[in-house]
């Protein structure tokens, strides 16, 4: 069975070497018990970052690093972000004499300790290469939640952590949603509450030889303020380019490769359909747009006789949609509100919670409503269309 451990985050505080103070015995004995787990036992362990829970191991360990991969049923060639504690740490993990690019001191410099990742290119003779899969690069970060970067300075090492999460279904926000899911798989969760930001980090290639800021996977820092950081940093005429995938650029590498989060594999979606109220957005030429009244008889069809259908609606505090739809009697509606439109962060922070908390409900399908791409809003747009089978286009006039 796997044990859960509760960690009190605000009882801990770092002096300027990332060395934790932690003031809380309960904690601090949480986090040595964890601690021992990876160390000295070479097991997983759940824990909060600021992002989502993770499932940590040893990073330099490949037996370590192997059980992730078995716990998550992971695919092997997916790989994984290395989590250090300390810029100390960081460059033990890079090749000797490896110089960090002057944008990537930018970032560190406004985002670590922060839900930014970094790519490096691997030193094959410190990096397992379980961990790169492959790849010669590797993904680090420096987390800011109190007790993932208490666990990794008194771990001593590194640990490589994915999501929480069995394989493809959304990133688990709180503890519960990591018991649920990999409960039984794992020794022990440290629950340090719920995660602040909500979505995954930011993935950011910055190797290019054209000197350009990469975003392969948009996330909790919003490429708005890596804009701008890098503005206020680099004399004009000499800020990097910073480009979104899919957006800005497309690699065929990259298309084909698993190394673009998510792009491969299912990903984000809990047991229960999930369908995309797309009310912002242009409908491209040729498709069908509908009233929230079609969409009701739509959903009604779907019908089984007996039965009457739950549906999960996720959408935001100042929707205007709702009303045209939750009046219907004949559907059990399970709402779920996420941040208003003003407030892409509280969406952020909603949107896995909210899958998940629909999905334990019971309900039959999940209908999100699309929010803006600006800020956090590209990056729960990324999450929400890769856990959504199919978009509805709604417009309001009949
Ligand atoms: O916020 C986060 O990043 C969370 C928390 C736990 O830190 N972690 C997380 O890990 O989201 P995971 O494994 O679910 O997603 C990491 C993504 C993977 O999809 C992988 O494709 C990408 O980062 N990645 C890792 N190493 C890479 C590399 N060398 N090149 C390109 N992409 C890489
Ligand atoms: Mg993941």
């Amino acid at each position: 069975s796997t044990q859960v451990l509760k960690c009190d985050p605000s009882s801990i505080s770092f002096d300027a070497d990332g060395v934790p103070l932690i003031k809380s015995s309960e904690t601090l004995a949480a986090i040595r018990t964890a601690s021992r787990h990876l160390v000295e036992d070479l097991q997983t362990v759940a824990f909060p970052t600021e992002t989502v829970y993770g499932l940590g191991a040893l990073a330099l360990d490949a037996s370590a690093s192997a059980r992730i991969f078995a716990t998550k049923g992971r695919p092997p060639d997916n790989p994984l972000i290395v989590h250090i504690s300390s810029q100390y740490m960081l460059l033990s993990l890079l090749p000797a004499g490896y110089t960090i690019p002057s944008a990537y001191r930018v970032l560190i410099e406004h985002f670590w300790p922060g839900p930014l990742t970094l790519l490096f290119p691997r030193d094959p003779a410190k990096i397992p290469s379980i961990i790169t899969a492959g790849q010669p690069t590797v993904a680090i970060r420096m987390p800011s939640h109190p007790v993932a970067r208490a666990l990794i300075a008194i771990s001593g090492s590194p640990l490589a952590a994915p999501s929480a999460n069995s394989s493809g279904k959304p990133s688990p926000t709180r503890a519960e949603h990591v018991l649920r899911d990999l409960g039984g798989k794992l020794g022990l969760i440290l629950d340090g509450g719920f995660c602040d930001v909500g979505l995954e980090s930011t993935v950011v290639d910055g190797l290019h030889e054209d000197g350009s800021i990469r975003v392969l996977r948009p996330g909790g820092v919003p490429v708005e303020d890596i804009e701008r950081v890098l503005q206020q940093n680099f004399n004009q005429g000499a800020v990097p380019k910073v480009l979104v995938h899919r957006r800005d650029f497309l690699d065929e590498d990259i298309e084909q490769a698993p190394t673009t989060p998510g792009m491969k594999y299912r990903h984000y979606s809990p047991s229960v359909p999930v369908k995309l109220l797309r009310t912002i957005s242009k409908p491209p030429p040729g498709v069908e747009v509908i009233t929230p009244l079609d969409l009701l008889d739509s959903l009604k069809r779907s019908m089984t006789s007996c039965k009457s259908l739950k549906v999960g609606l996720m959408t935001p505090s100042d929707s205007s949609i709702v009303e045209g739809l939750v009046n219907d009697a004949e559907i059990q509606w399970h709402q779920y509100v996420l941040g208003s439109s003003a407030e892409p962060a509280v969406t952020a922070q909603r949107l896995f919670d909210g899958l998940l908390t629909l999905e334990k409900a019971g309900v039959d399908i999940i209908l999100i409503e699309e929010v803006s791409e600006d800020r956090e809003g590209l990056a729960i747009m990324n999450r929400v269309k890769k856990a959504a089978g199919e978009a509805y286009w709604i417009t309001m006039s009949a």
